[in-house]
């Protein structure tokens, strides 16, 4: 038999990297944080999200590993890429990923991709940021990209939640990201943080929607108008798909029409994923 007759090696061409865990963090026991090592072939842009997850564990028969979308909180330029969780007690992904550590590996999925991206927004002066729960993780990407000071006179971030410990990242918006050595300087001269809680006393409290219906969040950030204004107002929406879905026909009505990679426009929507 000559070399030619010889069957053809398999080609193992896996869809996953597999990466190691560099930290994690806990906010509640519903809510952590962890990053992993950054591939230097992978390349994404600012907002977009990725399918990540664990390898089967074949010694208790699985066969295939479990990978769900996450957006990416690691600006599209950072060493390493971050990621904001749920733990959802029996979800098949997440009851397993609340419990990595540091130095463990997790699939990382080659094709980032998502429609919460500079790009698919028209150029305006506010650039609003809504996320519920977890659907503040690709703001955390967006709000430390220096094109986003440029593209936007001033950028919002929104942060809606159910109770006053979910807010995750409150001392990063607070603090932290003003002394961010690349956009520092730009995060506190044009950037709000906008936290709202719904179901204890806080500051603001309220639904995004009722927020913006009753005109309160424009008081709230100092502005002289009493709803969004199509010719300089921008959105991205992330979080359940009820808030979605309500914010973004609140939106519309407010004359707003959505975009999306293809064609940008005044507002563009993702759901947040769990499980
Ligand atoms: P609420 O407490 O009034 O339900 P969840 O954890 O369920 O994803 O909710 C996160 C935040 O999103 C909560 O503050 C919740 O308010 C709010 N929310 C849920 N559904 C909607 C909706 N349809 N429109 C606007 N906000 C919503």
């Amino acid at each position: 038999m000559t070399a030619a007759d010889a069957p053809a090696a398999p080609i193992k061409d896996s869809p996953h990297h597999v990466e190691t865990v560099l930290w994690v963090r806990h906010w509640t026991d519903r809510l952590f944080s962890f990053a992993i090592t950054r591939p230097a072939s992978f390349r994404f842009r600012s907002g977009e999200f990725v399918m990540i997850g664990l390898p089967a564990r074949e010694e208790l028969g699985e066969k295939k590993p479990i990978l769900r979308a996450y957006s990416i909180g690691s600006p599209s330029f950072a060493e390493e890429l971050e990621f904001f969780s749920i733990k959802v007690p029996d979800g098949p992904l997440t009851s397993r990923l609340q419990k990595i550590q540091p130095g463990d590996k997790i699939l990382l999925g080659k094709k980032p991709t998502g429609t919460l991206v500079l790009d698919a927004v028209r150029p305006g002066k506010r650039l609003f940021l809504f996320g519920t729960g977890t659907g503040l993780a690709p703001w955390l990407s967006v709000a430390r990209d220096p094109n986003a000071y440029s593209r936007f006179e001033r950028v919002i971030v929104a942060h809606g939640v159910r109770e006053v410990a979910e807010l995750a990242y409150r001392d990063f918006f607070t603090s932290e990201i003003f002394e961010d050595p690349l956009v520092g300087d730009e995060a506190r001269a044009q950037l709000t943080y906008y936290p709202t809680v719904t179901r204890e006393p806080f500051a603001h409290q309220g639904r995004f929607t009722d927020l913006i219906a009753s005109g309160q969040i424009f008081r709230d950030l100092g502005l002289d108008q009493t709803a969004f204004d199509p010719e300089h107002d921008r959105a991205m929406l992330c979080g359940s798909m009820a808030m979605i879905k309500d914010t973004a026909a609140l939106l519309e009505t407010q004359g707003l029409t959505e975009g999306s990679n293809a064609e940008p426009g005044d507002f563009v929507i993702e759901r947040a994923f769990v499980g």
